[in-house]
């Protein structure tokens, strides 16, 4: 059977919806059903469900398990009968409340997350029931739930969710914001940075009357936007960051609600769920037209299902961790990461990446395409970039999560993940002149658990461009490593949040900021900031790429510049205790950003040309700039943003908690050279 059920949509604003979906319908249909605060469904006492209504534009077939969610929400809010599609009576929800209103609705989305709280069992728990829950275009509308009560306490019935208005109630945030947080306020901004204030303003997206993100680009003269004309959660981290240090904490807080309630809700690619805790890429607020002259708002998440080439968004949920942090840490607002429903968001996202696959390593294993680099570049497997924000994340969330019974297990195996991974990244990602010497070196098809070419790198593998080009002072972590296979490119987002994250060690983010100083003119030439270096050419370019003609050789992702990557650059520069550096390369930016009409990335192998498909007026390039130069002026407020060494981390070992006695930890040998 085919069934694809309705839950509710709200009251008072432009009805906004929530949807469960279970099988995949052929033609498949929707269920819905609608209601409003003036009761066009009567005296709201009931709903049914509607067959027939199609809301999605994509195909929003797939297999879920949702049974005992709706079960579980069936029983908290005494809903009758556990087969689906017949009519739900709600009156559970006067019952719980006092009256009846979209409270219900948001309720029984807060009961589903509520019963996904289970998942950091799961960590250990092979046998958990994955519950899915789908929205796809229709979530709630903007509404923030307080929660008065305990929030450790989960049952709906104790937790008393209260709808504030759309007025959101900001008032903790906004008063630590104001006061102290608007770092811009020092000194008269030049006119480069009153132009791209306002066009960082120009780039808000408005829904249901609030601000909750920024489009990626906003060219008016551009009539093939594509996709630019989404929110990206990657793209809007450094608007958010000059939001924030701004003093304007709403649209943050605002972006962090909305697409946690699209967390995993809905993508598919033809048919197919992946795990529950997926961020989508990006989303759209679509104005849907309804009866009577009125239109809906809806939002409108893209999970990789519309995505040229179909890619996985493995990054967004890492940065949405990450930007939650920063949200605390700037405002001052730890409410919002101690909510409940924000909490069950973190654990979804940190159950995903550290569920048990077939992969050896501690490092996150994902496809081609997975981050800022969205288009087949040959980083599938474990790319630095995910690495290294992956490492961000769990640092976040160990910080952030609230340990208790239900969370404790989850928290272990963050530690246990982060110390292994740091010792992963620092020993076989690091290279500098002596390494490379070493592969040199290599002896090849070494069996046993002591090998020293662990992977069995040919050291034919070693390019000659690389041999040239290593400095003496200097080295950096390599972008990739799979048996037999180290990608020697240079990632530039990588390293730096090696930096700041601290998964390199302090040596080793010296000796990263070394080489970029060395190297100045292959890295920065014209244009801050080569995406990598150097570009595949030729052969490489057509097996690696598959000829893709966006990505030749200096354009694009294909060892591009794009100038987004000076604010992490200024932010691992003000770490190190080197803003010199970071100084230099802004000043190179603010010569050509605003009469090049702020664009997306620039071509050529010193990135002198704006590059040939870039888009201008990109948001996350004018809010990059903006970031930088606050961040340079005001360098103590960069602290909320990256991490110190934790020598606790490695003090941990995993192979000591492992029982069976098969492992041998060669960590030991490896520690004294590496971890300082
Ligand atoms: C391109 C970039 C990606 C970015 C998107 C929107 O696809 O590769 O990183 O998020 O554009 O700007």
């Amino acid at each position: 059977m085919n069934m694809v059920f309705y839950l509710g949509s709200s009251a008072m604003k432009p009805a906004c919806r929530i949807l469960f979906a279970t099988r995949c319908p052929a033609p498949f249909r929707f269920i819905s059903a609608k209601w409003n605060h003036a009761g066009s469904m009567g005296a709201l006492s009931s709903f049914r469900f509607d067959f027939g209504r199609c809301l999605f534009h994509t195909n929003p077939c797939r297999a879920v398990n949702i049974g005992r969610a709706v079960d579980e929400v069936q029983n908290t809010f005494c809903l009758p009968g556990s087969g689906f599609g017949r009519s739900w009576n709600l009156l559970g929800s006067r019952g719980l409340h006092g009256d009846i209103s979209h409270r219900g609705v948001i309720a029984v989305a807060d009961a589903v997350r509520s019963l996904s709280t289970s998942v950091e069992t799961r960590v250990n728990d092979k046998n958990f029931e994955r519950i899915y829950v789908q929205g796809g275009m229709n979530v709630k509308p903007l509404v923030v739930e307080r929660i008065d009560k305990d929030e450790n306490i989960v049952g709906v019935e104790d937790s008393s969710i209260e709808v504030v208005d759309d007025n959101i109630n900001l008032e903790k945030s906004k008063a630590g914001l104001n006061e102290s947080n608007d770092v811009s306020a020092k000194r008269e901004e030049s006119q480069v940075e009153k132009e791209a204030w306002k066009l960082l303003q120009d780039a808000v997206v408005m829904y249901c009357g609030s601000p909750v993100g920024t489009v990626a680009a906003n060219d008016l003269g551009d009539k093939q936007p594509l996709n630019y004309d989404q929110v990206f959660i990657r793209d809007f981290v450094p608007s958010a960051l000059a939001f924030l240090l701004k003093g304007e904490g709403e649209i943050v807080r605002n972006f962090l609600l909305h697409t946690l309630q699209l967390q995993s809700w809905e993508k598919t690619v033809d048919c197919y769920s992946p795990g529950q805790g997926l961020m989508p890429a990006s989303f759209k607020v679509r104005t849907v037209p309804l009866d009577e002259n009125k239109v809906e708002e809806v939002l409108d998440p893209d999970f990789g299902e519309s995505a040229i080439g179909r890619v996985a968004p493995v990054d967004s949920g890492l940065w949405w961790i990450i930007m939650l942090r920063a949200y605390g840490k700037i405002t001052g607002d730890y409410a919002l990461q101690e909510r409940v429903d924000v909490q069950t968001g973190i654990k979804l996202i940190m159950n995903l990446c550290l569920t048990d696959g077939f992969d050896m390593f501690p490092s996150l294993l994902v496809t081609d395409g997975s981050c800022m680099i969205d288009r087949r570049m040959g980083i599938h497997g474990h790319p630095l970039e995910i690495q290294a924000l992956f490492y961000n994340a769990l640092r976040c969330s160990r910080e952030m999560l609230s340990v208790n019974d239900g969370s404790k297990n989850l928290v272990r195996a963050i530690n246990n993940r982060l110390s292994a991974l740091s010792f992963h990244i620092r020993e076989y990602y690091w290279v500098d002149m002596k390494k490379i010497n070493e592969i040199y070196r290599y002896k090849t098809e070494e069996y046993s658990t002591d090998a020293t070419n662990k992977f069995n790198i040919y050291p034919e593998q070693i390019p000659l461009w690389l041999m040239d080009w290593i400095p003496e002072n200097g080295g950096y972590l390599i972008g990739n490593l799979q048996p037999a296979h180290m990608d020697f490119r240079f990632f530039t987002l990588g390293n730096l949040w090696s930096i700041v994250s601290s998964l390199s060690t302090p040596k080793q983010n010296e000796a990263i900021l070394n080489l970029i100083e060395s190297k100045w003119d292959d890295l920065m030439g014209h244009m801050p900031l080569k995406i990598c270096y150097p570009a595949l050419k030729r052969e490489d370019w057509r097996i690696i790429t598959g000829s893709d003609p966006k990505n030749t050789p200096w354009s694009y992702h294909n060892g591009g510049s794009w100038p987004t990557l000076l604010w992490q650059f200024t932010l691992a520069c003000i770490k190190m205790g080197r803003p010199e550096l970071a100084e230099k390369a802004v000043a190179l930016a603010e010569k050509r950003l605003s009469e090049d009409r702020w664009p997306e990335y620039y071509d050529t192998r010193t990135g002198r040309f704006i590059g040939k498909q870039s888009r201008l007026f990109q948001t996350w390039t004018i809010a990059g700039f903006l970031a930088s130069k606050m961040l340079l002026e005001n360098p103590e407020t960069a602290s909320n943003l990256f991490w110190e060494e934790d020598y606790e981390l490695l003090e941990i070992c995993v192979c000591a908690l492992s029982k069976s006695g098969r492992k041998k930890c060669s960590r030991g040998a490896a520690r004294s050279q590496i971890l300082v």
